[in-house]
């Protein structure tokens, strides 16, 4: 039986390409399609904040199966947009890559990036606009996101982070603990058979760091313009912010 208690990348990289092929289908039931409205408020909120310049270089950090990258794109006010895909899970890129061929997207350049978000392949001061969905909590150390993800921003370039959090309201917290504790690493064996990634993924929204000490860590990578919204009673939270000019 594999352990993912450890946060060593190696490991969790491990568990992300076993859950890759059933993922969306899984995160749908899961999360009740709630994460379909919370992606589209990252993608609408990220691009209100670029001040309607249209962003150029788009980067999506722990992306996925693409989810926030091909809702961004799917944008038809964006033209020729360059946009680099990135994870360390070659089955999620792989993933990314055939739903990629479901939309029309040949307007814009796509890059997929197999690689860790603490040490991202692209220049300094090149990136418009970059996102991270549900995967800065998994990063080892989400400092060193930060401080990569900053400095591949352009001046003025635009970052959001949406992650799944702890309520904030006493009996909603209960009610989510024992939706974490009990329901979910369940239904995600029933659903994958693979208990324990859930057990692990479910533990690391209540173990990691809760949003105020996440805005202080974006504040001293010197982010500014910090904008949290709290989503579902503090279930989810979205950050805004921007590399200042
Ligand atoms: C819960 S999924 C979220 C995927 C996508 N953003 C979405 O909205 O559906 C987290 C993703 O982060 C990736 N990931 C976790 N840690 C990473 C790291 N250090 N570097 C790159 N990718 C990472 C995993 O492989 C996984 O695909």
């Amino acid at each position: 039986m594999t352990s993912y208690k450890t946060e060593d990348p190696k490991t969790i990289q491990a568990l992300f390409d076993s859950i890759a092929k059933q993922y969306e289908r899984t995160n749908a039931i899961l999360s009740f399609n709630l994460h379909k409205r919370w992606n589209q408020l990252l993608v609408k909120e990220v691009l209100r904040n670029c001040e309607n310049s249209c962003p150029k270089v788009f980067l999506d950090l722990c992306c996925g199966t693409g989810a926030i990258a091909f809702e961004l794109l799917k944008d038809t006010s964006l033209k020729n947009v360059k946009a680099y895909l990135l994870d360390f899970s070659k089955q999620m890129l792989e993933c990314a890559k055939m739903k990629a061929n479901t939309f029309d997207l040949k307007l814009h350049e796509i890059k997929y990036l197999q690689a860790d978000a603490q040490h991202i392949p692209i220049a300094r001061d090149s990136v418009d606009c970059a996102t991270i969905a549900y995967g800065i909590r998994n990063v080892q150390d989400p400092k060193k996101c930060l401080d990569e993800t900053f400095r591949v921003l352009k001046k003025g370039g635009t970052f959001g982070i949406l992650e799944l959090t702890e309520p904030q309201n006493a009996y909603l917290k209960v009610g989510h603990s024992i939706y974490l504790r009990k329901v979910l690493p369940w239904l995600g064996k029933l659903l994958t058979s693979n208990k324990e990634a859930y057990q692990y993924l479910c533990g690391s929204i209540q173990t990691f760091i809760k949003p105020k000490s996440l805005i202080e860590l974006m504040d001293a990578t010197g982010f500014k313009e910090i904008r949290s919204i709290s989503l579902l009673g503090g279930t989810a939270t979205l950050l805004i912010t921007r590399k200042p000019l």
